[in-house]
């Protein structure tokens, strides 16, 4: 599919709108008083426990397991998380898997409250969280046995930048796993989305654009799955849980809607009919780095 190429901007300026679409500075009070409203002790709390409010992706916890299961996590893994969020899948990650996760992000208040709730859920020796960029990452060459991104992709808009910097911190044959949503039909986007306001920090790209980026940089795309028909059955299980609650006149305090702030049901909304109507689409995609490449 051709498109023309999307304006060029100034990387700083997007950081700043990107890190300012999602930041909130009261967020891990306004998860622990969500828990609380749940039942649940902030004292005595679980990675299991966080998993509604802290998996800021399409899919949810069951898309991050299966995304660690293509991955082929061991516990012998340092494992660079790229836009680690407020940490759901890196404590998925280590409190399953064993692995050593690094998370870097761009938002400041995601950082503080993935190192807040790591350290409450007993996980602080094993994950670490830092504020930094995908396309300029303060760790040396070879730092890491592997890398993933889940759902960051589309507020990136140098693709082949970011893919060159994950593959300089990778050892050889490192593994570097995208879940992104990426673009898989023509037809618009209706904004908010939850990574974007507006169309200005949004940077979606096809498959193909992915490849091409991954390719020159050093990567073998190894595999790669559409994982619409996994998130529509996602969502319709979602609906249904919410539809019984509104009946029983429940309310949900923990959700991801915590960190879409007062637009979430129109974000939700415009994400879920973008995938409906096939404009847009989850893909997984499992890459090595090649051993050869400097
Ligand atoms: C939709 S959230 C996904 C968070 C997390 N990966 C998850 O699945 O729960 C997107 C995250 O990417 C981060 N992000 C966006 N652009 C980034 C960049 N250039 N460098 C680092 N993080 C970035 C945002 O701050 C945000 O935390």
């Amino acid at each position: 599919m051709s498109r023309p190429p999307p304006p060029a901007h100034a990387p700083d300026a997007v950081h700043a709108l990107v890190a300012g679409h999602y930041e909130r500075p009261d967020l891990e009070r306004a998860i622990l008083d969500a828990l609380a409203s749940a039942g649940k002790d902030p004292d005595r709390l679980t990675a299991a426990d966080l998993a509604p409010v802290d998996e800021f992706h399409t899919g949810g916890r069951p898309a991050t397991l299966e995304f660690a299961q293509a991955i082929g996590a061991t516990q012998d893994m340092h494992l660079l998380d790229v836009g680690s969020g407020i940490g759901g899948p890196s404590r998925v990650f280590a409190s399953r898997y064993g692995c050593r996760v690094t998370g870097i992000d761009l938002t400041e208040d995601y950082v503080r409250t993935a190192t807040a709730l790591a350290a409450r859920v007993g996980l602080g020796d094993l994950v670490a969280y830092r504020h930094a960029s995908a396309v300029d990452l303060p760790f040396a060459p070879g730092s890491f046995d592997g890398a993933y991104m889940m759902h960051v992709g589309m507020n990136i808009q140098d693709k082949a930048a970011l893919c060159r910097e994950v593959r300089r911190v990778l050892r050889p044959a490192g593994v570097f796993a995208i879940y992104d949503l990426m673009r898989t039909g023509e037809g618009d986007v209706r904004f908010p989305v939850p990574w974007a306001a507006t169309a200005a920090t949004s940077f979606l790209a096809d498959p193909g654009e992915y490849r091409r980026a991954l390719v020159q940089a050093g990567f073998a795309v190894v595999g790669e799955r559409n994982r619409r028909d996994f998130v529509l059955d996602q969502f319709s299980r979602i609906a249904a849980r919410e539809a019984q609650d509104d009946a029983h006149g429940e309310v949900r305090p923990l959700g991801i809607h915590i960190l879409m702030k007062s637009d979430a049901a129109e974000k939700r909304g415009n994400v879920r009919h973008a995938i409906e109507a096939g404009v847009i689409a989850p893909v997984e995609m499992i890459c090595r780095r090649n051993a050869s490449s400097a």
